[in-house]
C-alpha cells in the first residue's frame, strides 16, 4: 500500500513509522512521499534519508486560500496513486477538498485521549486540568477538528510536578509506539469502520490482555 506522510515539524512520527517499517513491523507498506507545509520541517530530511520524495507546500504562499492549498498537495500526491495519507505532526486541518479524494484513508495522530483535548497545544490545558491519565489517539481524519473514529490510543499518568513539556515526552513515547501499529493494521486492511466506530477484524482479547487496564494513581490494594 502507497503511504504518504503529511507533516510540519521534526518528524519524530515519521521516523518511528519509517523504522517500523525497516523492522519489518508493517508489511505490505510502501511510504513513498513525505510532504511538509514549511521547508524548515526536520521531517523532509528523515523522509529522504529513507528514500521517500520530499516536497514543501507552503501553507504561507496560500494565506487564507485553504482550498488551494489541499488543491496543491493533491496535485504533488497524485502521480505517486497515494492509497493512505498519514498525518504526522501535520498542523493544518485539511477540508473537504482534500479529504473528498481519499475517502476514509487519512489518519492523523494527536497526542490527546481524544474527545478530551481536540485542537493545538494541548499539553499545557491537560496539566492546568489536572487529568490523571492523559495518552495518545490515532484516528482517521474527518472534517471536524480531531473528530474522526477512533483506531488506537495509548494512555500514560500525569505525575504530581509534570509540566507541559514533561507530559509532551512521555506522550510522544506512547505515540512512538501507537502510530505504527495502527498503520500496520490499515495497511493490512484489519481495520473495519461502522458508522463512527472504528474496530479491528478478528479483534479477540485474552482475559489476561483486558485485565491490563491502566489505573492512575495506582489502587493501594
Ligand atoms: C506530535 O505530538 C503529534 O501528536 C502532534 O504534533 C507532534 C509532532 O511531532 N500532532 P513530530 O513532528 O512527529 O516529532
Amino acid at each position: 500500500m502507497k503511504i504518504a506522510v503529511l507533516c510540519s515539524g521534526r518528524g519524530s512520527n515519521l521516523l518511528a513509522l519509517l523504522e517500523a517499517h525497516a523492522q519489518g513491523k508493517i508489511p505490505g507498506a510502501e511510504f513513498v512521499a513525505v510532504i511538509a507545509d514549511s521547508r524548515d520541517a526536520g521531517a523532509l530530511n528523515i523522509g529522504r534519508e529513507y528514500g521517500l520524495q520530499a516536497s514543501v507546500v507552503p501553507r504561507a504562499a496560500f494565506h487564507a486560500n485553504r482550498e488551494g492549498f489541499e488543491r496543491r498537495l493533491l496535485e504533488v500526491l497524485a502521480p505517486h496513486e497515494i492509497e493512505l495519507v498519514v498525518l504526522a505532526g501535520f498542523q493544518r486541518v485539511l477540508g473537504a477538498t482534500f479529504l473528498d479524494a481519499y475517502p476514509g484513508r487519512v489518519v492523523n495522530i494527536h497526542p490527546a485521549l481524544l474527545p478530551a483535548f481536540p485542537g493545538h497545544m494541548v499539553w499545557a490545558d491537560e496539566v492546568q486540568y489536572g487529568v490523571k491519565l492523559a495518552g495518545a489517539t490515532v484516528h482517521f481524519v474527518d472534517a471536524g477538528v480531531d473528530s474522526g473514529p477512533i483506531i488506537i490510543q495509548g494512555a500514560v499518568p500525569v505525575l504530581p510536578g509534570d509540566g507541559p513539556d514533561e507530559l509532551a515526552k512521555r506522550i510522544l513515547a506512547v505515540e512512538h509506539r501507537i502510530f505504527p501499529q495502527a498503520v500496520a493494521w490499515l495497511v493490512s486492511g484489519k481495520v473495519t469502520l461502522a458508522g463512527r466506530v472504528a474496530a479491528l477484524k478478528g479483534f479477540a482479547p485474552t482475559p489476561e490482555q483486558i485485565s491490563q487496564t491502566f489505573v492512575w494513581p495506582p489502587l493501594e490494594d
